[in-house]
């Protein structure tokens, strides 16, 4: 069976075809459409223009993506698409064309939260991966591990209590020069630094919890490079940059682990945009040797938003036997927040 994935929930536009063969899922197609460049120009996402941009290139990249596919409309068995949480302008855009697309076409309509989408790239990464297992989904958004108990059943261990890791990477990268979104950049330019250079705060929670805060890092980066900027000096970007990610990396290490301990889960796996960062990735393959963990990783263009997470995801729910009908709108928060 053919499922196609729509994804609007921010600045990617995505359309996947995704094909099961005996429970196993293959990506027939997977086109994304960043607004990534529009919005450099603003230093972050204006939501109005992410709507805008999504209505612009929906259409096309939905076509894209059956026509590399090869399937026609037809031989659809469901339209999987992001319902929350994300900008709901942006939201919206996706939703109201796959109702149309579904209803008009009479295919099955499957509503997804993008956060369970996230998790369920990992099964594209390891064709035998199974719940239960432990889940940390990292991005611009979202900083949370969860126990995924089934394919649709999933318990929050813990989250942020304020900003995600990709916003915290991508605000002090902006504050040094760097192009939104910079954390890619910032993850490279970590690479020429000393992370014991500077005593960044924790962002973990002191204590017997799964939690995360990243406010207070943020702020203290943005004092440090303000403090030296108002002594007209320029503080070393690169020891910024690894010192500021030593310590968000050894901040999630720690609660995962604590995590992996507490649920005595074998099995555990990473998503979001913030699991390319490679030195998280890294860490964390290592922590999970150590403690003899399974660990399973998303390739990296399957971390970022993608219409194949969605797809499969849409795949679970519709395996449960949820549909959705034309009374489905977009909702900004995930219901696991
Ligand atoms: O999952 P995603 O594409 O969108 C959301 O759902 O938020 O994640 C985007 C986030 C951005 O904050 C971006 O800077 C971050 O992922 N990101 C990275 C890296 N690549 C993307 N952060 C750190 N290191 C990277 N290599
Ligand atoms: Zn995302």
């Amino acid at each position: 069976m053919y499922i196609l994935g729509m994804e609007s929930s921010c600045d990617e536009t995505s359309a996947s075809v995704i094909e099961i063969v005996g429970g196993v899922p293959k990506i027939k197609s997977n086109i994304v459409a960043s607004q990534i460049s529009v919005h450099a120009l603003y230093g972050g996402v204006v939501p109005e223009i992410a709507s805008r941009a999504h209505v612009e290139a929906i259409s096309g990249i939905t076509y894209q993506a059956l026509d590399e596919a090869g399937i026609g409309l037809s031989e659809l068995s469901a339209v999987a698409v992001t319902s929350s949480p994300g900008l709901i302008g942006a939201l919206l855009v996706g939703v109201n064309f796959a109702k149309s697309l579904a209803f008009a076409n009479d295919i099955p309509l499957i509503a997804v939260d993008h956060v369970k989408g996230h998790i369920a790239a990992s099964y594209f990464a390891d064709d035998s991966l199974k719940p239960p297992f432990l889940a940390l989904v990292v991005s611009g958004g979202h900083t949370a591990i969860y126990h995924v108990k089934d394919y649709t059943d999933f318990e929050t261990v813990g989250t942020t209590r304020d900003d995600a890791a990709g916003e915290a990477f991508d605000k002090i990268a902006r504050v040094l020069g760097m192009p939104y979104p910079g954390g890619a950049a910032f993850d490279k330019l970590a690479y020429d630094g000393n992370k014991n250079a500077i005593a960044f705060p924790s962002p973990a929670i002191a204590g017997d919890n799964f939690d995360f805060s990243f406010s207070g890092l943020k702020t203290s980066a943005l004092n440090y490079i303000n403090g030296a900027r108002q002594k007209e000096t320029e503080p070393d970007h690169a020891d910024i940059a690894a010192s500021y990610t030593g310590a968000v990396v050894a901040a999630i290490v720690k609660k995962v682990s604590m995590a992996l301990d507490k649920t005595g889960s074998k099995v555990f796996t990473v998503a979001g945009g913030v699991a390319a960062n490679s030195h998280l990735r890294a860490a964390l393959s290592e922590m999970c040797e150590e403690k003899g963990i399974r660990f399973v990783l998303p390739e990296k263009q399957l971390c970022g938003d993608n219409g194949a997470m969605i797809a499969l995801s849409g795949y679970f729910e519709y395996l449960k036997g949820k549909r959705a009908d034309t009374s489905l709108n977009a909702c900004a928060y995930s219901p696991l927040d």
